[in-house]
This record gives structure tokens, sequence and C-alpha cells, in this order.
């Protein structure tokens, strides 16, 4: 198993001076924690002034999106160069938010994912099932093609530069977290598809975080998973005791 990844995603949140006491205060408690690997991914116009805050510590950043292209005429968009450029070791790539409301597709996903491994970026590809699909029996169905096609051309090699991240739509910011059962048993199956489906046996470890509501009250039961490889966190990574908690409950584990 790879050592447990906690992901703060602070979405559209935050102004300079509240992200830069917030990430200080995380770089601070994590400061003496080894064993675990935290990173943080604020917005795009944050990710400067995080990123000399995090500076020298072991805290990672990462942003939560970016466009395939190099460069060139994209109005509003920001590259994989761009991202890495401004300190980011890892992206948040098809997160259901991208998806859902920014029309996003598994074909634009996997350019995303391609391009990020390219750079030298370690990807996070979020997966997940609607409310809808769960109640109708989809889940499977889904989260396989949500797969296949994300790491569609990607070498067994490059696994080493993705980790996963099963988001359920319908606990992101609900307050409904999966419960450590149904994580376990979707991820399985992302790690079952992953060998079966597209590169055999004898690939390297696979890393999957669970993502969807996740608090400093349920994270550790979740984490306390075999198949649950860290949390991709929203809401309760905005507050400095709450993601704390959730940090140390992964490393305590
Ligand atoms: P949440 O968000 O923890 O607020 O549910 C998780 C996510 O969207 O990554």
């Amino acid at each position: 198993m790879n050592m447990p990844l906690i992901v703060g995603n602070w979405k559209m949140n935050l102004l300079t001076d509240e992200a830069v006491v917030l990430a200080g205060g995380i770089r601070d408690f994590v400061k003496s924690l080894s064993g675990i690997r935290v990173v943080l991914a604020p917005s795009f116009t944050l990710l400067s002034e995080v990123r000399n805050v995090l500076s020298g510590s072991n805290v990672g950043l990462a942003c939560q999106n970016f466009y395939f292209e190099e460069k060139g005429a994209y109005t509003g968009e920001v590259s994989a160069g761009m991202i890495k450029d401004a300190g980011c070791e890892f992206a948040i790539i098809g997160h259901s938010e991208r998806r859902h409301l920014f029309g996003e597709t598994d074909a634009l996903i996997n350019k995303k994912v391609s391009c990020a491994v390219e750079k030298d970026i370690d990807a996070i590809l979020c997966v997940g099932e609607t409310e809808d699909q769960r109640k109708t029996g989809k889940t499977f169905e889904i989260i396989e093609q949500q797969v296949c096609k994300g790491l569609d051309g990607l070498k067994r090699q490059d696994l080493q530069k993705i980790s996963i991240a099963y988001e359920p739509v319908w606990a992101i910011g609900t307050g409904e977290n999966a419960t450590a059962s149904q994580a376990e048993e979707v991820h399985h199956f992302i790690r079952k598809t992953i060998t079966d489906k597209i590169y055999g046996n004898g690939i390297s470890p696979l890393t999957i975080l669970y993502g969807g509501s996740v608090t400093p009250e349920n994270c550790s039961e979740l984490l306390a998973n075999k198949e649950v490889d860290g949390a991709l966190v929203g809401g309760a990574s905005l507050n400095i005791d709450s993601f704390c908690a959730i940090i140390n409950a992964a490393k305590s584990v």
C-alpha cells in the first residue's frame, strides 16, 4: 500500500489573506509528520501565494483543473506547463463539478490525464456515479466507463503518476458520505477494472482516494478500510481544525 494521501480541494473559495493563513497553519501542523502526503489545491489565483507559504515544506501543491493544449488562443484557459510553472506537482482532473457543471467528457478528461503524465505532473483522476445512476444499478458500469476512458492510451508505467479519486456525486457537498463498505466495494472494483480490463496483473500499487463529505467524524472509519488510500476533502479542508483532524486520522490508521 502507498503512503496515505490527503488532498484539500479548496474549490472556488478563499481570498489571498485567508488562503495564506490556512496554508500556513496546515504547513505547520504537517511539518513534523512523516508517512503521509498532504496536498492543497487552491484556485489558480492563489497558487503563487500558497506556493510561497508551502515552499520548503512537506505539503504539496495541486491545481483543480487545467487545459491540455500547450499554448495559444484558448481564452480563459491555463495549460499544464503554466500550472507546473506555478509550482503544482499534482492536478485534480475530471472532478464531478467539471463533468456536470462544465460539460467535461471522458475524452477531454483523458487528454488532460495524458498531458499531466507527459508533463510529469501527478494526475488525480476523479470518477463517480450520480444518485440516479446508483439507484438504477448503473454504478459499476459508469465507474468502468470513466476509468477505462480516462486511462485510454496510457501505458502501465504511467500509472505511477496517476491516482484515482472515487467521489460519488451524491456524496459531494451533501453531508451524506458513502459508507466504508460502499467505498470499499467501488475501490475494489476500480482496481479490478484496471487490471482485468486494461493492464493485466503486476501493476504497481494504485492509490485510490475517497471523496464526498469527508469529515473528522467519518474519516477514521473510511480511512481504516484497506481499499481506501486517502481522501479528497472539499468543505472540511477549508477549516484548519477539521482538515488537521482528518490528517491526524489518516496518520493513525
Ligand atoms: P466535499 O467535496 O468534501 O465538500 O463533499 C469533496 C470534493 O468535491 O472533492
